[in-house]
C-alpha cells in the first residue's frame, strides 16, 4: 500500500500530466456523447459494451419514491452567468470508483446496483442511534429544487438543477448531541453488485467524507435525491447523495448509508490518501492552486468553455463567513 501512488480518475497521471491529454479525453468523450444526443440506443452502441442499458438515463431505478417529482425551483439559488448543463451530460460523464469507470462508463457499469431498499444508520453522539429508512425519509421531506454550480478539482465544471432538501433538515432529524463538532459520512459498500470494489481493492472502502457542524448546517449544504426533475439516475448516487456547491465534488459522498457525528476532525477518503493534495476543507479557491495544476480557471462540460473559477465556487455570500483563513487573494496561506 505505501508503496502504490494512488490517482483518482479525475486526476492525471504524472506521466501524461498535460492538459492536453485531459483535453483529448474530455473531447472524446464529447463527441461520443454528441453521437448518443440523436438517439439514447445509439449511445450505448458507441459504448462498444454489454451494457443492458441503451442510455445513462434509463438507470433511475423504478422503485425510487416520485412522491413530489418534478419539485418547484427554489429561486434563491440561480446561476444566471452560465447555461445549465445538458442532462446527458452530467449523467454520463462520472465518478463513481465503486463501479470502476475505467474500461466503460459508470453508468454502463450500475445494472447490479440495487439502491432501494436503503437505509442510513444514525451514529455516534446522538440522542439515540436510529436507522433510517431512505425511501421513507424522502418521502417525509418537501423536496424542492436548486440550479448549483458543481466544480470538480481536476478543473471541469456543470451547473445542475438537483432536487433534495436541506442537509440541516435531515442532521435535525438525527438530534445530535451538542458536543458534536463534526459529522462523517459513509457510501455504500456492496462488492457484489459494484464491480470498482474488489477491482481497486487498494482503496480504504467504503468510501468516507465529513464535514464541521456548521458547514452541515449551512443553507447550502443539500441532501439530493433527485436531478433534472426526476429521482437520481444510479451513476449519480442513488438514493442520494450530498451537494456541496462551493467545496470541490468529491466532498460530496454518494448513496450514504451512515451517518456518524463525532467531537473530533474525521478523516475522509482522498484527504486519508494523500494528505498533500486534497485537503479536508477543500473550498473551491483559485487562489490555492492543486499541487500539479492551477486552479485559476476552469472548462465547463458540455460547451468547453473556460471560464475563472471563482472564490467559494460563487457561493461567497453563504460561506464566506466560515472560513476567516482561507486565502482571499493569490499566494496566500494554504487553508487545507
Ligand atoms: N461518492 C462515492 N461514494 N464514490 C465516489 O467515487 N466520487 C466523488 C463524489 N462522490 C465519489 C463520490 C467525486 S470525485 C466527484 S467529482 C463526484 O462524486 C461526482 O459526482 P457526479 O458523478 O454526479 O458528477
Amino acid at each position: 500500500m505505501a508503496h502504490i501512488v494512488l490517482h483518482p480518475r479525475w486526476q492525471a497521471r504524472e506521466s501524461e500530466a498535460t492538459s492536453e491529454h485531459t483535453y483529448r479525453n474530455r473531447r472524446q468523450f464529447i463527441e461520443a456523447l454528441g453521437l448518443g444526443a440523436i438517439g439514447l440506443g445509439v449511445f450505448g452502441a458507441t459504448g462498444g459494451c454489454a451494457s443492458p442499458y441503451g442510455g445513462p438515463l434509463d438507470t433511475i431505478p423504478q422503485n425510487a419514491p416520485r412522491d413530489g417529482y418534478p419539485a418547484a425551483r427554489n429561486e434563491t439559488f440561480s446561476v444566471p452567468e452560465r447555461p445549465v448543463t445538458g442532462r446527458l451530460y452530467a449523467s454520463s460523464y462520472n465518478n463513481f470508483y465503486e463501479f470502476d469507470g475505467r474500461s466503460k462508463e459508470i453508468w454502463q457499469l450500475t445494472d447490479p446496483y440495487e439502491p432501494f431498499p436503503m437505509t442510513i444508520r444514525v451514529r455516534g453522539l446522538v440522542e439515540k442511534r436510529r436507522t433510517l429508512d431512505v425511501a421513507k425519509l424522502i418521502r417525509s421531506m418537501d423536496l424542492e429544487e436548486r440550479l448549483y454550480r458543481f466544480r470538480c478539482v481536476e478543473a471541469w465544471a456543470m451547473t445542475v438543477p438537483w432536487t433534495g432538501f436541506p442537509l440541516s433538515k435531515l442532521i435535525e432529524a438525527c438530534k445530535p448531541l451538542s458536543s458534536a463538532t463534526h459529522v462523517r459520512f459513509v457510501s455504500v459498500n456492496r462488492p457484489s453488485q459494484m464491480v470498482g470494489i474488489e477491482r481497486q481493492h487498494w482503496y480504504p472502502w467504503p468510501y468516507y467524507e465529513g464535514l464541521r457542524m456548521d458547514e452541515a448546517m449551512n443553507e447550502l449544504a443539500f441532501v439530493v435525491t433527485g436531478m433534472y426533475g426526476e429521482p437520481l439516475p444510479k451513476q449519480n448516487g442513488s438514493p442520494l447523495r450530498l451537494a456541496l456547491p462551493w467545496k470541490y465534488g468529491y466532498k460530496g459522498p454518494k448513496a450514504i448509508v451512515r451517518i456518524e457525528f463525532t467531537d473530533k476532525q474525521p478523516g475522509t477518503f482522498w484527504n486519508d490518501l494523500q494528505p498533500n493534495e486534497y485537503g479536508f476543507l477543500s473550498n473551491v479557491n483559485p487562489n490555492i492552486p492543486h499541487l500539479r495544476w492551477s486552479q485559476a480557471s476552469e472548462e465547463l462540460l458540455e460547451t468547453q468553455e473556460r471560464v475563472p473559477t471563482r472564490l467559494f465556487n460563487g457561493y461567497e455570500e453563504w460561506v464566506s463567513a466560515l472560513y476567516p483563513n482561507e486565502p482571499r487573494q493569490p499566494g496566500g496561506p494554504l487553508a487545507r
